[in-house]
């Protein structure tokens, strides 16, 4: 039943009310049919009935705010989302030791992504993170690491609706769920710059420089593990040269996780835009894994991108939140450096609690209707959901192109 027919013949409350719950696309298309059934069916009164409707429904469409729900979802059809972090990888380890033929991938329990909430949510490209724990420090945590590797390769090449991506051009282009690979914490490469080389000839694209531990080389903002106490050396002579490498190889380096004075040291040394894949705004909520303003203002000359964090913890600090919560982190951001240099990093995942609202990958599209509301422009949401990803990208390829003649580093 077209709903548009119904609120014309009566506009009252409730029927009203009830268009408002079909989804917005299926009503406009439906009512576009029915703008030219008539004509066969009905004859000219009909027709004229029709336009009637169509009327009113624009009005109550303009109105009640009917149309920012369509315009969310024309606008991420156009620009679909490119997400920053996702730990599906890691939750196929933990829930099913990785054996990808024990469950189907459109469907999963348990988690809050697959492919079915994937396609709702208009996500067309997705860092996957690589993330071991960080006790393999030092131990086995190259290997497992490997192993994760392998299981967002095979996820990603078993399922015709995923496409491994590495490079911006093939991201841009593709029509499927880009998949790229981001490995989360230094303590992957085992202080090996070989280790870093290899794991971009398989694919990966960004690197934590730490995860919640302290590596030989860089800080974390966590103090939960021991490992490597600092002695006011946020970034070594090593961890320079890793950020070096990095630029020269065109990986993409992310300070998510990092402490701040790693995240200032690495904007200092690195050639190359970086990214925080998954952190939010210090000012609205003060927990040490979110972004300062002062390190927002170095991020920004550094043409580099913060990609929004919707876990509760440092969206609500404590709080559960909501969807408003979330969006003052875009709002704040973009007060301080502009909407130019955000993006999204949901973290679904990778974290327990979501903002009601947020409760999965398919709930992205409530998120940027929010923002809409907030008057927030279509050119500025369309940097957010993916061009301004694209184009740290971009960047990051030009100056590793541009470090062509450079040799790889060899310091151990
Ligand atoms: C996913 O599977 C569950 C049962 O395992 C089912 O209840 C649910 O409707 C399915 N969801 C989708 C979107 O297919
Ligand atoms: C840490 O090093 C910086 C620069 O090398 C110096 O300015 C600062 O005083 C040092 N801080 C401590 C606590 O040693
Ligand atoms: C979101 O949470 C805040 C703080 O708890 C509350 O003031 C606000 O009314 C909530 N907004 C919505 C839309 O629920
Ligand atoms: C959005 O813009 C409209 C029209 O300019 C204005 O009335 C409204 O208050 C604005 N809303 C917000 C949240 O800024
Ligand atoms: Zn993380």
């Amino acid at each position: 039943m077209c709903c548009v027919l119904k609120a014309g013949r009566l506009l009252d409350a409730e029927t009203t009310h009830n268009c408002l719950h079909l989804p917005a696309r299926r009503i406009l298309r439906n009512c576009t049919k029915m703008l030219f059934w008539p004509f066969s069916k009905m004859g000219l009164s009909g027709c004229m009935f029709s336009g009637i409707s169509l009327f009113f429904f624009m009005h109550f469409a303009v109105t009640s705010g009917f149309l920012v729900e369509e315009k969310a979802l024309v606008l991420m059809t156009n620009y679909p989302l490119i997400d920053g972090h996702n730990d599906v990888a890691l939750q196929l380890r933990i829930l099913h030791d990785n054996r990808l033929s024990k469950i189907d991938l459109h469907n999963i329990s348990k988690v809050a992504t697959d492919i079915n909430r994937l396609r709702a949510g208009h996500v067309g490209g997705q860092m996957y993170a690589a993330y071991v724990i960080c006790t393999a420090q030092e131990k086995d945590a190259v290997r497992l690491t490997l192993e994760q590797i392998d299981v967002i390769h095979r996820m990603c090449s078993e399922y015709p609706e995923f496409e491994l991506v590495t490079t911006s051009h093939a991201l841009r282009s593709s029509k499927k769920i880009a998949c790229l690979i981001s490995v989360e914490g230094g303590h992957s490469i085992d202080s090996s710059l070989a280790a870093l080389r290899m794991f971009y000839r398989l694919g990966v694209r960004s690197m934590a420089l730490t995860h919640t531990c302290n590596t030989p080389w860089a800080e974390s903002s966590s103090e939960i593990y021991t490992f490597y106490p600092r002695d006011n050396n946020s970034l070594t002579h090593f961890g320079k040269a890793v950020v070096k490498e990095m630029n020269r190889l065109g990986m993409m380096i992310d300070m998510s996780h990092s402490s701040w004075d790693t995240a200032r040291a690495v904007l200092q040394t690195s050639q190359a835009p970086v990214i925080f894949s998954h952190s939010s705004a210090f000012t609205v909520c003060n927990h040490r894994r979110n972004v300062p303003d002062d390190l927002l203002q170095a991020l920004k000359e550094n043409k580099g991108l913060i990609m929004v964090n919707l876990y509760s913890g440092f969206v609500a600090c404590g709080a559960k939140g909501n969807i408003s919560i979330a969006a003052d982190h875009f709002d704040h951001i973009k007060n301080v450096i502009g909407a130019e240099s955000i993006g999204i990093g949901g973290d679904y995942d990778g974290a327990a609690e979501f903002p009601e609202g947020l409760e999965d990958v398919s709930k992205y599209p409530a998120l940027i209707q929010e923002l809409l509301h907030r008057n927030w422009s279509e050119a500025e949401l369309a940097g957010v959901l993916r061009l301004n990803f694209l184009r740290v990208f971009e960047q990051v390829e030009k100056v590793r192109d541009e470090l062509k003649g450079t040799l790889p580093v060899e310091l151990s």
